[in-house]
C-alpha cells in the first residue's frame, strides 16, 4: 500500500471580458499575424475591475469541489499558486478560505511565477504522502493584467487572466506507475537567471513595477529545460514518454509547446492546447489547461498526464500523474 494524491475534482474561471489580438492594434505597433505566429495566441481573458486572483479562485475552487463531491469541512490545506496576490498579504490562499467557509486546515501561497502549478501540487502531494493533509485544494489563479506595461509591446500582448483548481485526495495505491494519482515530480530553479524574467519592483525596495521579460532568452532555455524534466519525472516513474496519453504545459508559446513535444516524441494530437484562447496565464495556464482539456474530453479517468512549465527565477519542473 502506498499513499497517492488522486484527483477527484477540477474546475476553473475565466473573466468574461475577452480581448482579441486585434484590440492591441490602435494603441501599439503590433498585429494580429505578429502575435499570433511568434506565439500562438488568438486571444486572452482580462479581469474586471471588481475581478482578483482570491475571487477568480476562489470560483474556480467552488467547481472544483462540487465535482469533487466535497463541502468547506472536507478541505485540509490550500495551496494558491500565484505571482499577483491580492494583498501582499495575508495570502490569496487565506482569502480563499474564508470566502469557502472552511475554517479547519491551513492555506498558504506559492510564488514560482509560471512554473507556480507544478511546484504547488509537489508540495501537496509532499503532504498528502506524508500522512498531513488527506485533501488539498490545488489553485493556480492569475491576474497578470495588473502588472503590464501597456506600452511595451514585447510583453503586453502575451498575458491573461484566470484560474483554474483541484481537489488532491489521499488515497491508497499500491506503489506501481498503474496507480491513480501524482507518480513523480521534478523541481529546479537557477536564480543567476533571474533578470530574463521579473518585476521591477515590490515591497522591500518600496516601489511598484511591471513585468519585464527578455522573451528570446527565455525561450532559449525553454524547450531543453522542460523536455529535460518532463523525461526525468517520468523516469522517476518508471515510464517513458511512449505511456504518455497527454502532456499539459504551461501555455506561453505554441512554438514552445510544439518544439517540446517534438523533443519528447510525443505527436500534438496528445498535447493538450489552450494558448490561443488564454494566452499566457503563469501559475493559471495548467489548471485552465487540465479544466479544459477535461470539459472537451480530451482528459479521461486513468489517462497518464506530464504536465511542464517553466518561468521566472528561472524556475521550471514537472509533474508526472495518472488522471
Ligand atoms: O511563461 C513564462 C515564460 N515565458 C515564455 O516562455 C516566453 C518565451 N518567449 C517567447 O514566447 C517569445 O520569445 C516571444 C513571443 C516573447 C517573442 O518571440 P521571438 O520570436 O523570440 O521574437 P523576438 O523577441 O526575438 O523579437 C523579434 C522582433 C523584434 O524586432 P527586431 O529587433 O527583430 O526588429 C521585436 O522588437 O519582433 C519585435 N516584436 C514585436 N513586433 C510586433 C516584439 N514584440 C512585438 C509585437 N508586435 N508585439
Amino acid at each position: 500500500m502506498q499513499p497517492r494524491a488522486v484527483v477527484t475534482g477540477v474546475g476553473h474561471f475565466l473573466p468574461a471580458r475577452v480581448v482579441p489580438n486585434s484590440e492591441f492594434e490602435s494603441t501599439l505597433e503590433t498585429s494580429d499575424e505578429w502575435i499570433r505566429t511568434r506565439s500562438g495566441i488568438e486571444r486572452r481573458h482580462f479581469a474586471a475591475e471588481d475581478e482578483t486572483t482570491s475571487t477568480m479562485a476562489t470560483a474556480a475552487a467552488r467547481t472544483a469541489m462540487d465535482r469533487a463531491g466535497c463541502g468547506p469541512q472536507d478541505i485540509d490545506a490550500i495551496i494558491l499558486a500565484t505571482s499577483t496576490a491580492d494583498y501582499t498579504f495575508p495570502s490569496a490562499a487565506t482569502m480563499v478560505q474564508s470566502e469557502l467557509g472552511i475554517t479547519q486546515g491551513f492555506a498558504f501561497d506559492v510564488q514560482a511565477v509560471c512554473a507556480g502549478f507544478v511546484y504547488a501540487l509537489s508540495n501537496a502531494n509532499a503532504l498528502i504522502v506524508s500522512g498531513q493533509a488527506r485533501r488539498v485544494l490545488v489553485i493556480g489563479a492569475e491576474t497578470f493584467s495588473r502588472i503590464m506595461d501597456w506600452t511595451d509591446r514585447s510583453t503586453c500582448v502575451l498575458f491573461g487572466d484566470g484560474a483554474g483548481a483541484l481537489v488532491l485526495e489521499a488515497q491508497d495505491g499500491t506503489g506501481t506507475s498503474d496507480d491513480r494519482g501524482i507518480l513523480a515530480t521534478d523541481l529546479h530553479s537557477d536564480g543567476r537567471y533571474r533578470d530574463l524574467l521579473y518585476v521591477d519592483g515590490g515591497v522591500s525596495t518600496r516601489t511598484t513595477g511591471y513585468l519585464r521579460m527578455q522573451g528570446n532568452q527565455v525561450f532559449r532555455h525553454a524547450i531543453e529545460k522542460l523536455t529535460a524534466t518532463a523525461e526525468t519525472a517520468l523516469e522517476k516513474a518508471g515510464l517513458t514518454s511512449a505511456d504518455v496519453d497527454w502532456i499539459v504545459p504551461h501555455q506561453a508559446n505554441i512554438r514552445i509547446i510544439k518544439g517540446t513535444a517534438k523533443k519528447m516524441g510525443v505527436g500534438m494530437d496528445r498535447v493538450v492546447v489552450t494558448v490561443q484562447d488564454h494566452g499566457n496565464t503563469s501559475a493559471a495556464s495548467i489548471p485552465l489547461a487540465l479544466s479544459v482539456g477535461c470539459e472537451r474530453g480530451q482528459i479521461k479517468p486513468g489517462d497518464l498526464l506530464v504536465t511542464e512549465a517553466i518561468g521566472g527565477g528561472l524556475a521550471w519542473g514537472s509533474v508526472i500523474l495518472r488522471w
